[in-house]
């Protein structure tokens, strides 16, 4: 039987299977808000009998935008402009959504990665970024704001603002990022938390302010189902690592996490990665085994077979793919036929089945859950 295919809890919702699709910028939104690209691009991606899909890092205040064209969720307008894609999503697929809630910290105003990805300069429509610290994330950049006791205050609620209207939108599944060096991570990492008060220093201390956002908008949504992406490992001598990452998930785990996600990296340039197939897979399983909380693995996972083995070896118990996704948008099909399993597809597709395949698509109609 495959470990792929079959259901998991998270929290109160229960996944289909396994396989779930990673949080993908698109810096495509126009002033936060979600537009055709969006419906197009996530609207294809709701047909792909994934688990769950995760919408991309959304920023919670316009000015925790990596770019200008990150979505967000700060307000009536991009609220009003993702819930039409939403409602979309809704009438044609039964797939559980997911989203990401992020604020970019001192990543913030930087250009799409297609234009270079650069920071945008005050002068050229950039904005000055916030950090837990004034120490920008390249020497060549203009440093970031250090946030003070109302900054801090202002993020938290806006993290809680944006959960309450991802909650009212629908979305199933909340995901707080915590990695690839965005504003939560940096809090995390010494490299760059450089605070002398409260939220700098010791462990217990770089880790307070993921922690009070993660306990406030746990407060806000109690029953959601809401899970962190981390950075294990910053990848840099005397950073952020694997030992303090498994001390964070636990004090995670104690405020009610139902999820952790397991990236890495993104916080130094000076980071020294070892890529490789499912490079990232042994962070999951640290955390797994050390948390017990049910944890994704993600990173060059390609194969339907590999995802499985992972699963069947317990180093995870969901498997993220971003641009094996992208690239294979029914890859979650074709894993489930090499694996025996079972996908919901569209019953518009439902001739499609192969041949030799008479138990591949399960019997789902649309917008039936
Ligand atoms: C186009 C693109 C956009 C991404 N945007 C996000 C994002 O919004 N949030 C995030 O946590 N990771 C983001 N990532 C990282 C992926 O979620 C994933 O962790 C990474 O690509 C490794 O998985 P893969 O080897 O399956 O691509 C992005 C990756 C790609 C390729």
């Amino acid at each position: 039987m495959s470990l792929l295919f079959s259901p998991i809890q998270l929290g109160n919702v229960t996944l289909d299977n396994r396989v779930i699709i990673a949080p993908m910028c698109q810096y495509s939104a126009q002033e936060g808000c979600a537009n055709d690209w969006h419906m197009i691009h996530l609207g294809h991606l709701a047909l792909s009998g994934a688990g769950l899909l995760i919408v991309e890092a959304t920023a919670v205040e316009a000015d925790g935008r990596i770019t200008p064209g990150d979505l967000g969720l700060w307000s009536d307008d991009t609220e009003a402009a993702l819930a039409k894609v939403v409602q979309a999503i809704r009438r044609h697929s039964p797939i559980t959504l997911g989203i990401q809630l992020g604020h970019a910290g001192r990543k913030a105003s930087s250009r799409a990665p297609w234009d270079g990805g650069q920071q945008i300069p005050v002068a050229e429509g950039g904005w000055i970024a916030h950090a837990p610290s004034a120490v920008p994330h390249l020497d060549s950049e203009l440093p970031p704001r250090a946030l003070d006791a109302e900054g801090l205050a202002r993020i938290k609620q806006a993290f809680v603002d944006s959960a309450l209207r991802a909650d009212r939108l629908g979305f199933e599944v909340i995901e707080l990022h915590a990695a690839h060096g965005y504003l939560l991570h940096e809090f995390l990492s010494p490299i760059s938390n450089r605070r002398d008060d409260a939220y700098g220093g010791s462990l217990e201390n770089r880790m307070r302010f993921p922690l009070e956002v993660f306990q406030a908008v746990r407060a806000a949504l109690p029953g959601k189902t809401l899970g962190v992406r981390v950075s294990a490992t910053d990848w840099v001598e005397g950073g952020w690592d694997a030992g303090q990452t498994v001390a964070f998930a636990q004090a995670l785990k104690a405020l009610g996490c139902d999820f952790m996600d397991a990236s890495s990296g993104g916080v130094s340039p000076r980071q020294q990665i070892t890529l490789g197939a499912g490079y990232q897979v042994p962070f999951a399983q640290k955390i797994k085994r050390e948390t017990g909380l049910p944890t994704m693995a993600v990173g060059l996972i390609t194969e339907a077979r590999q995802a499985e083995q992972i699963l069947q070896e317990e180093q995870a118990d969901m498997i993220a793919l971003a641009r094996g996704m992208l690239y294979d948008p029914r890859w979650a099909w074709h894993a489930a036929a090499e694996l025996g399993g079972q996908v919901k597809a569209p019953q518009q597709y439902w001739r499609s089945q192969p041949r030799d395949q008479k138990a591949l698509f399960g019997e789902i109609r649309t917008g039936q859950r």
